[in-house]
């Protein structure tokens, strides 16, 4: 039996279809049900339930961006770092292994290769913009599970959001957590939502340039369960679609796929973003998901996943 907490998220509600199309015994519990922040509550449900495992898709994400994040600090603390802290307490002391939602937004940019070696570079305009089309177009390596976080708390700058995420998975590896830490990147899939990518695009007045690696939300989903259901060592695992994307190539696939009516602007630089809507600053980044492969589990790539989510836009209304 395995127990959902944020199961009424965006997150959490992949999770709730994906357990019930896989035929399993799950329980999906909202904090309007029991308040599962406080630990002998948990523990009690757990015991309730009888659940043998553990899925923690409740967070503070901030609405309707991360900005908010920055204004509600006690509230992203709470939901971001203490609550995986307190699932953390309960499930070692009912015995059990659980699996958390963690992010990819802890880091900035990509490994670069060149002839004097593999660097990071935290900014990847200036190099695959400029470099489109051109055979100089340099290697780019995502981050891997061992990488140190470089956007957040202990690598200013970061948003308030990615600090309290990248806390959370250095509080759970230094107490030795018997879980997963699967790390979602950008969800989209083909229905249209506020929280999914592609819808996000089609709204934004004008969209911001970058580069990024993507997940598919039900594959994400199916992927971590596949990690649990196959005995995987616990730990850290990149979760994302293999490769990364622009926000220019994502929108040249909305116009040539879905032809909406409307033009698509981009902000002109990071300055004019910043300056018109963005608060906190945002992580733009490129995953390496080979520890996934390795375990045996492999995601569509980037561009067939999001092809194929345009192609069946809003087909399947259940
Ligand atoms: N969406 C993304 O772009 C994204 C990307 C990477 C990682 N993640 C991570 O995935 C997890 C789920 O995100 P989501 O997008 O599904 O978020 P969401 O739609 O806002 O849902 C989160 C759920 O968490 C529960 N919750 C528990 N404590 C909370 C608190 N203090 N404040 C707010 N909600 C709280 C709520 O459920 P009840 O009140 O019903 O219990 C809520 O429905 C989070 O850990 C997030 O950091 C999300």
């Amino acid at each position: 039996m395995i127990l959902l907490l944020g199961g009424s998220g965006y997150i959490g509600e992949a999770f709730a279809q994906v357990l019930r199309q896989r035929g399993e015994s799950f329980r999906s519990v909202s904090r309007r049900q029991v308040d599962y922040t406080d630990k002998p509550q948990l523990l009690e449900l757990i015991s309730n339930t009888g659940a043998d495992f553990l899925i923690n898709a409740a967070g503070f994400t901030g609405k309707p961006n991360v900005d908010a994040c920055e204004r509600r600090p006690v509230d992203t603390l709470a939901g971001n770092v203490l609550l995986p802290l307190t699932i953390h307490a309960a499930c070692s002391e009912a015995g059990i292994a659980w699996g958390h939602i963690s992010s990819g937004c802890i880091y900035s940019g990509a490994k670069v290769e060149s002839d004097s070696g593999t660097a990071i570079q935290k900014d990847l305009l200036p190099i695959l913009d400029v470099g489109q089309g051109e055979e100089s177009t340099p290697q780019v390596t995502g981050f891997n599970e061992g990488d140190s976080p470089n956007f957040s708390f202990q690598a200013l700058p970061c948003s308030f959001y990615s600090g309290t995420k990248a806390m959370a998975e250095e509080c759970l590896v230094l107490s030795q957590a018997d879980c997963y830490l699967w790390r979602l990147r950008i969800p989209f899939d083909e229905r249209d939502h506020s929280r999914n990518y592609l819808s996000k695009l089609l709204r934004y007045p004008k969209a911001y340039q970058n580069y990024n690696s993507i997940s598919h939300r039900f594959e994400f989903a199916n992927a971590c369960l596949d990690l649990y259901k196959s005995g995987a060592d616990r730990g850290i695992y990149n979760i994302t679609n293999p490769g990364f994307i622009s926000t220019r190539e994502v929108i040249a696939f909305i116009q040539s796929i879905l032809k909406p009516s409307r033009s698509f602007e981009f902000w002109k630089d990071d300055d004019e973003f910043y300056r018109s809507i963005a608060k906190a600053p945002r992580s733009n980044c490129v995953l390496n998901t080979d520890k996934l492969s390795r375990a045996g589990i492999q995601l569509r790539p980037v561009r067939e996943a999001l092809v194929d989510s345009l192609e069946n836009w809003n087909k399947d209304k259940d």
